[in-house]
């Protein structure tokens, strides 16, 4: 591009809220539209157009881009000639309401509409409000190569299939990602080479239910699924790690932990979102599993991966859970010993299966009481999982420097937990061998071995 067009061109700034899925659908984002001339910034000030990409799945992921639309309006009023665009799971859910509630919104842009983004921007030019929340039950983005908008270079997402046909009671998500379909796996490893030859040296495979992946070509003569699409991509070679996420327990199969044990560049870390240790509340959840099924499904971790991390979401206070059920998840959380765990309250989500049939019964104060034990528990489990390394060696890939020192780098191990040590002559991007000497309840402290 010349000087002057450069000029002519407006710059976009994207804001991403919610899941690793976002983060990678952002990048599909400013794919679509660098390809129509426009520049990304990373300066807000300098933005031409706002996007924000947004959550539903709980109120308060709502909240906060609600927030976030009133310090636009601030911006906006500075500077009027501004587009704000509010796209992914929130455009999706709202829809024109967005519009309603806060005219500082032009474009509203849902999951599966982004290639229409350019167009919907001339029609924002022209003076007019513009909407896309058309689902598809086919877009999976496959040849769109995204523009990498994190800063290491090191690692990054590759998105694996959209959608969801889970239908568990409490979520959002089918409602505003739609059906499931998987992406074609000859795109993956054609983007993952080129990731590799980039230098980046890991790549994350998305998906809300990675285990579910079936491809199946248009004569229907080939299918691949997720075991065979994650040997392919750990193919390519062995100094790219791969790790994937988001593993379903009714789902994980032997086979998946089998093709993680044959290949040392597939990282030992599964995220295996539990949700509740009560069978009774499960089923409620609509889980497909019950408490017992999901510790045959740890305990065949442990079997064939030994040395393998598990994480997991928890969520407390569903429709009816008692003290009993509670205790029940405290205990499965001891059980399985997590080494990390997010930890939600239930927040009920419009149209959902539980919001049409099943009351949102638990006090405000118990959820909050359940949610502090939960992570209290959490926290001495995550001590003991981190003391337990001490005096391991790990091998570490180095993400950057430190952020309390730049004589440190800090990276994580195959198991996804962070360590820092002390730089040398180490870099970004390099695997390094540390010994753990100590620990703080976030990290591993270590030093490099030769
Ligand atoms: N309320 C609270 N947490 C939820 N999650 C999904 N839906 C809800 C909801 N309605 C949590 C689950 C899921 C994670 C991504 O978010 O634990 O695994
Ligand atoms: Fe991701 Fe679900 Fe939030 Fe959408 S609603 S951004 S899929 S976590």
């Amino acid at each position: 591009m010349d000087n002057t067009k450069l000029e002519l061109s407006q710059k976009l700034y994207i804001e991403t809220y919610g899941c690793q899925m976002n983060v990678a659908d952002s990048e599909v984002v400013a794919s679509v539209m660098k390809d129509n001339g426009y520049i990304v910034t990373e300066d807000i000030n300098e933005a031409d157009i706002i996007l924000v990409n947004t959550c539903s799945i709980r109120e308060n992921a709502e909240q906060r881009v609600w927030g976030r639309l009133d310090v636009f309006k601030q911006i906006k009023k500075k500077k009027p000639e501004l587009t704000v665009g509010v796209i992914g799971c929130m455009a999706e859910r709202l829809k024109e309401k967005l519009i309603e509630e806060k005219k500082i919104v032009d474009l509203v842009v849902g999951p599966d509409a982004y290639r229409s983004l350019p167009e919907l921007l001339e029609t924002v030019e022209s003076g007019q409000k513009a909407i896309n929340v058309i689902l598809s039950k086919e877009e999976t983005y496959a040849d769109i190569s995204p523009v990498r908008l994190d800063k290491n270079g090191i690692s990054a997402f590759i998105s694996i299939m959209r959608g969801c046909n889970n239908m568990c009671s409490y979520c959002i998500v089918p409602y505003v990602r739609g059906g499931e379909r998987s992406r074609n796996p000859e795109s993956i490893i054609v983007e993952a080479e080129d990731l590799y030859k980039k230098g980046y040296k890991e790549i994350t495979l998305l998906g809300q239910n990675v285990d579910s992946y079936n491809w199946e070509s248009e004569d229907k003569n080939k299918t691949v699924m997720f075991a065979q699409l994650l040997e392919m991509v750990a193919k390519i070679s062995p100094t790219l790690r791969i790790r994937f996420s988001t593993s379903h327990p009714k789902d994980m199969s032997d086979e998946v932990l089998y093709t993680m044990a044959m290949y040392s560049n597939i990282c030992n870390h599964v995220h295996l979102p539990a949700q509740s240790g009560s069978t009774e509340v499960l089923e409620k959840m609509k889980r497909g599993y019950s408490r017992e099924w999901y510790i045959d499904r740890i305990n065949a971790i442990k079997k064939i991966l030994p040395n393998c991390a598990v994480s997991t979401d928890i969520m407390t206070g569903f429709s009816g859970e008692t003290e009993e059920n509670h205790k029940d998840t405290l205990s499965l959380m001891s059980l399985v010993n997590y080494d990390y765990a997010f930890m939600f309250k239930y927040s009920e989500r419009p149209k959902t299966y539980a919001a049409r049939h099943l009351k949102d019964d638990v006090a405000e104060e118990i959820k909050s009481r359940r949610l502090s034990e939960i992570i209290e528990l959490q926290g001495s489990l995550s001590e003991k999982s981190k003391k337990a390394d001490l005096g391991k060696v790990f091998e570490v890939l180095v993400e950057g420097i430190s952020k309390k020192s730049k004589d440190q780098l800090f990276g994580r191990n195959s198991q996804n937990k962070v360590v820092v040590f002390p730089k040398q002559d180490y870099k970004i991007g390099d695997y390094v061998f540390v010994e753990v000497t100590d620990c703080t309840s976030a990290t591993l402290i270590g030093k490099a071995i030769d």
